[in-house]
């Protein structure tokens, strides 16, 4: 059967950016809409791929909110040719987009449960979206604890909007840093250090984990979930590799028997425990 273009998942289409901002030195936010006019639903945890016209394409997480049809939102950090050319675009420039492609933070399924994010970095945005969800259907959850870490406050993402959560009385907002600098008065020290406080008031069996930021982070705050009586089926993380298809087809983002493009980025934890922790998958 042929494919035609408006269905080709390898054919980009065109986006326009409605408005983009920095959020810290090296990573900036852009809102897109389509040109052809039709919005794209998403789930929380799902990724596009983004074409910089001449440049280049990356993954890169869908970060806004999945209630607001017709706003796409990405959060770009600026590491190489393609991130840096997304993250300096301007209002009303043009790029290309495919997807959504990947599996999702499974969040709507575990209503009744206490929610627990855990993020590292720009880890928060691949889990924002996630976040949002519970935030517009709190009455719908037992609890909603947020662990954040990054390594400075000059690094806090969304740190603005971190806090309207933090002011809410239905939520536990943790927030931590590496290394202090003059004026914070918060917390320093790995995400475990306030995962593992959160997590002396609850019942580990209540929980559901949703887990995203640098691997050995994700390894860390897996561990204290598991201590403190989490289900390994009730904790998900999200993985990242280099990405060229993003639809199962080029074998670039292989991890063990699965692709991360078609068969994650979100997976549950007890598929993947055996391969986070060597270094050649
Ligand atoms: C599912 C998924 C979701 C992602 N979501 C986001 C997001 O929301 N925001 C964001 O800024 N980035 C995200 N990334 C990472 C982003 O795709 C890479 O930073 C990007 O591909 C770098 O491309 P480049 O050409 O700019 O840099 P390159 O020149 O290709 O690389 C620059 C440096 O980044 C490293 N790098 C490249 N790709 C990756 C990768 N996938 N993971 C880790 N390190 C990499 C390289 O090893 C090198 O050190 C995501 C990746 C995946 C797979
Ligand atoms: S990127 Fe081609 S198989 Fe995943």
């Amino acid at each position: 059967m042929s494919v035609s273009a408006a269905t080709d998942p390898m054919l980009p289409r065109r986006y326009r950016v409605r408005k983009t901002w920095k959020e810290l030195a090296d990573v900036s936010t852009m809102e897109l809409e389509a040109l052809e006019g039709q919005s794209m639903a998403f789930q929380p945890g799902q990724f596009n791929m983004l074409y910089a016209f001449g440049v280049g394409e990356v993954a890169i997480s869908i970060s806004g909110d999945p209630a607001e049809e017709g706003k796409l939102v990405h959060t770009i950090r600026d590491v190489g040719a393609v991130s840096g050319a997304l993250a300096s675009v301007s209002d009303g420039d043009m790029i290309g987009v495919r997807g959504p492609f990947g599996s999702a933070w499974p969040v709507a399924e575990q209503t009744g449960r206490h929610i627990v994010f855990v993020a590292g970095g720009l880890g928060l945005a691949p889990l924002r979206p996630a976040i949002y969800h519970v935030l517009n259907n709190r009455d719908q959850y037992a609890g909603l604890t947020v662990v954040y870490g990054s390594r400075s406050p000059h690094d806090l993402l969304y740190a603005e909007e971190v806090r309207g959560w933090k002011s809410r009385f239905d939520t536990e907002i943790e927030v931590t840093v590496d290394h202090a600098e003059p004026g914070w008065t918060g917390q320093v020290g790995v995400v475990t250090v306030p995962l593992d406080r959160a997590l002396a008031g609850n019942n580990g069996a209540e929980v559901s984990a949703f887990v995203c930021g640098p691997e050995i982070m994700m390894r860390f705050s897996v561990m204290s979930l598991k201590a403190a009586g989490v289900s390994e089926d009730k904790i998900w993380i999200s993985m990242e590799r280099n990405m060229k298809c993003a639809i199962g087809f080029c074998g670039h983002c292989q991890f063990g028997g699965d692709f991360i493009c078609r068969d994650g980025p979100v997976f549950r934890h007890d598929h993947v425990a055996k391969l986070i922790n060597r270094k050649e998958v």
